[in-house]
């Protein structure tokens, strides 16, 4: 009896072990973590009580917890109430309802090219998954290759080279002196060859917080204009430079105005703080109606075979407040005061770095949006990681959402500790 135990036991092992030997999928090296959102793993097996987290883009309350905007929970509350709501599938472009409020919110209630049916759109997984239907969008229109300002979002990059283009850089920010590099970016601009899409951050430029002033704005407009260029506005963070969403999308109509046939890709995740419910809207201004069907046809065609179609609830949250005007005007008190809230954090940090320090912080207040683009080295980042539990990205990016009454003092003694 025990001998046939044994040998059974012998037996399925050598069984395992073989199979092992035989693997289908033992080709695959273990990949790095995601340099961002693998930030959150390390922050999670961390058990110092101070740690702080503050790498991943996303907005927290004071007291460091998620934050769901009121009118948020507001249209959830009607949702809910609606017994018409069903499970059923959107259609490949989505929640049309949703699209048209989205695009308005963007381009304006009273855009020209709206009304006048020009403008394909679609809703998306969020911003990320627009972004991944426009790199196929453009492959299969002949595009080879994509500008990127220097430094992006570390996503673009990755999201563009696997939709088959080839990434390249135009200048942007000058790290020596923590300013945008206008005269190079227009320099650059100028030598791109013409009918090539440049990504520009429509606002609070992700990760370095420098936006072009409006009038910096206008010329990168000439110069793209007179180039022959096709703008990609990537547009996450409308609300959380000014602090007013329609303010913030002035550069997009501005563009719109000098008669770019421009594209957008919109993310509803930081403004309306709905991260976990991707929602999303890509648009393509075309030169007329018949255009814009045809484009549209494509981008169906383009999502279909990818993800079929997209989710609803988050999208459903966005309709009902954008389509109520009490609960947009909340919405847009609401975001103002998550764009304040991080303006008070950038104003105490940098006091309190620079009381008694003799390093210049002056680019902490002078940036807007999510971000601080700290300066600090890989180096410096990652004594603070590994001495005081401050998780932020390598490239020295703080995102201030994170930042709190609470803990800026012990951030900034941290990072006055890895700097002296
Ligand atoms: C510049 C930029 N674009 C797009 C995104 C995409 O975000 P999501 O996919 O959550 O909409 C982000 C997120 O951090 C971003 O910073």
């Amino acid at each position: 009896m025990i001998s046939k135990v044994v040998s059974r036991t012998l037996s399925s092992n050598r069984v395992a072990k073989y199979a092992r030997s035989m693997s289908n999928w033992s080709q695959y090296e273990m990949g790095p973590p995601d340099p961002i959102v693998g930030l959150n793993e390390s922050f999670a097996l961390d058990d110092n009580p101070n740690k702080v987290n503050v790498g991943v883009g996303a907005y927290r309350s004071d007291d460091g917890l998620p934050y769901v905007l009121p009118c948020v929970r507001e249209a959830e509350k009607i949702n809910m109430s609606k017994d018409t709501l069903n499970h059923e599938y959107l259609g490949i472009a989505g929640d049309p309802n949703f699209v048209k409020l989205a695009l308005e919110f963007a381009y304006g209630e009273d855009s020209g090219v709206l009304k006048e049916g020009r403008v394909a759109g679609v809703q998306t997984l969020s911003g990320t998954g627009g972004l991944r239907v426009m790199g196929e969008l453009l492959k299969k229109g002949g595009h080879k290759e994509i500008y990127v300002p220097n430094p992006t979002w570390g996503n673009h990059i990755p999201i563009m080279k696997n939709a088959g283009l080839e990434v390249k850089k135009y200048r942007y920010y000058n790290a020596e002196n923590s300013d945008l590099e206008f005269d190079n970016m227009v320099q650059d601009l100028k030598n791109i060859p013409e009918k090539t899409v440049v990504l520009l951050h429509a606002c609070a430029h992700n990760p370095t917080g420098m936006d072009p002033t409006a009038e910096q704005w206008q010329e990168i407009s000439k110069v793209m204009k007179d180039g022959n260029l096709i703008p990609f506005f990537d547009c996450a963070y409308q609300g959380f430079a000014s602090g007013n969403a329609p303010k913030d999308a002035f550069a997009i109509r501005m563009f719109v105005e000098d008669g770019h046939n421009l594209a957008t890709v919109q993310s509803f995740s930081k403004n309306f703080g709905l991260y976990g419910q991707r929602v999303g809207a890509l648009s393509i201004i075309t030169n007329d109606e018949s255009e814009a069907k045809k484009v549209l046809s494509q981008m169906k065609m383009t999502i279909r075979p990818m993800y079929s179609n997209p989710p609803k609830h988050g999208a459903q949250l966005v309709s009902t407040i954008l389509g109520d005007k009490q609960l947009t005007t909340d919405f847009i008190d609401q975001c103002a005061d998550m764009a304040s809230r991080i303006n008070d954090m950038r104003i105490q940090l940098r006091t309190a770095l620079e009381e008694g320090g003799d390093r210049n912080w002056e680019h902490i207040t002078k940036q807007i949006g999510m971000f601080a683009y700290s300066g600090l080295s890989s180096e410096e980042v990652v004594k603070l990681r590994e001495n005081h539990s401050i998780y932020c990205t390598l490239d020295g990016r703080i995102s201030m959402a994170g930042v709190t009454t609470k803990n800026v003092n012990y951030i900034s003694d941290a990072i006055k500790e890895v700097t002296k």
